[in-house]
């Protein structure tokens, strides 16, 4: 039996290897990676592939950054061949990443079938380009993992055949539940003591400069208040803007803003953070599963059970709500929360367990 796993960028990496993992430990399970190139920079993938143990990528495609139009375009037309080369029994893909969505239109194109890791997610916002990649993928796909009962009843509104919906709980807590113990050695040293973390990359956030401007402006005033540094890894994207503006909070002593984090420490960051601000999806999850509050800086989320189980909270575009939030936090203010079901290290084994039945 021969799996392929697509990866692309760099939250598909901590989804994919536990799987891997998972399915290596099969008799007669023949696996090969591919790496789209989607994400290119040392710090965005190479270091990931060390820190996860995952093997190299048996072929990159190189397809680098472009347009939407353009990368996708450009890794269904490296991908085809792959796929008729290798002829697999079934393709992996993982997440909402344009990598996904590319691989999986070349797969049904071919009649090769498809699992969907993390299939069932939607915010509902199709300004969201992940959205559109998360409706076309789990529509092509023929294995659909879900990691929560929100996704199987999306999927079965959609009209997916509940005999192809297998929920299995989340991969991504599968690899940090693997690898915090190895993570509380890497926290960035020189550090302070309390600090607010920040990651945002996402175009309705970094895009608009003079949003951008605030946010940042509204995050130095409240860490010189409430005494909390900000700390904010930046992603290539979020850098290239910051680049065209000139923001006087940022030179103070209370911002520290770094490089993109590898895998562990970022773990170890988000571990000791009085509370996370964020636009990312996987971090709403890790938050939620360290039970560290999570300022989720967007109108939605496809990842609902994050604020009804976890220790997400929507702010939307809102300065006035991350002061009150913050605030509330530091003063010890907590929601309750609860362990998220099948959310336990596991779910990459139940995959494996479906797949190797199944085919
Ligand atoms: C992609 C995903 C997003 C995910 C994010 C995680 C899509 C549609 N978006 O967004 O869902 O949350 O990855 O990081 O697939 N760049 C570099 N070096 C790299 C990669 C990118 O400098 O290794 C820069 C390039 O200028 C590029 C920009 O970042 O144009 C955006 O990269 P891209 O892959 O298009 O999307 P992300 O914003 O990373």
């Amino acid at each position: 039996m021969h799996i392929l796993h697509v990866v692309g960028a760099r939250p598909n990496f901590m989804k994919a290897a536990p799987v891997l993992a998972a399915l290596a430990g099969y008799n007669g399970v023949r696996q090969t990676l591919i790496h789209t190139g989607q994400h290119y920079d040392a710090n965005m993938s190479d270091i990931f592939f060390e820190q996860l143990d995952m093997p190299v990528p048996d072929l990159d495609l190189g397809v680098g950054s472009g347009s939407h139009a353009r990368q996708t375009a450009e890794i269904i037309t490296r991908f085809e061949p792959v796929v008729t080369d290798r002829r697999p029994d079934l393709v992996l893909v993982y997440g909402d990443v344009n990598s996904t969505m590319a691989a999986a239109i070349v797969c049904s194109k071919l009649l090769v079938p498809v699992g969907h890791v993390e299939a069932g997610l939607r915010s509902r916002d199709r300004s969201m380009p992940e959205e559109i990649n998360r409706l076309i993928t789990d529509q092509l796909s023929d294995l659909l993992f879900t990691p929560s009962p929100d996704g199987d009843q999306n999927l079965l509104r959609e009209g997916i055949d509940h005999a192809k919906i297998h929920r299995v709980g989340n991969v991504m807590i599968d690899t940090l539940v693997r690898l915090l113990p190895r993570a509380l050695s890497h926290r960035p040293v020189g550090l302070p003591e309390r600090y607010v973390l920040v990651t945002l990359h996402r175009p309705s956030n970094v895009d608009d400069l003079s949003w951008l401007g605030l946010v940042l402006t509204g995050l130095a005033e409240l860490g010189r208040e409430l005494d909390l540094a900000v700390v904010f890894p930046l992603h290539p994207r979020t850098r290239q803007r910051l680049s065209g503006l000139d923001l006087p909070a940022l030179s103070g002593n209370h911002f520290r803003l770094l490089d993109p984090q590898p895998y562990l420490s970022f773990l170890a960051l988000q571990q000791a953070a009085a509370v996370v601000v964020t636009d990312s999806g996987g971090v709403q999850e890790e938050t939620s599963y360290l039970g560290v509050p999570c300022l989720t800086m967007r109108e939605n989320t496809e990842r609902p059970i994050t604020v009804s189980m976890g220790t997400n909270h929507l702010i939307g575009r809102d300065i006035g709500r991350l002061r009150t939030e913050v605030s509330r936090i530091r003063a010890g203010e907590r929601k309750p929360t609860g362990p998220i079901p099948l959310w336990d290290g596991h779910a990459a084994e139940r995959i494996a367990r479906v797949v190797t039945e199944r085919l």
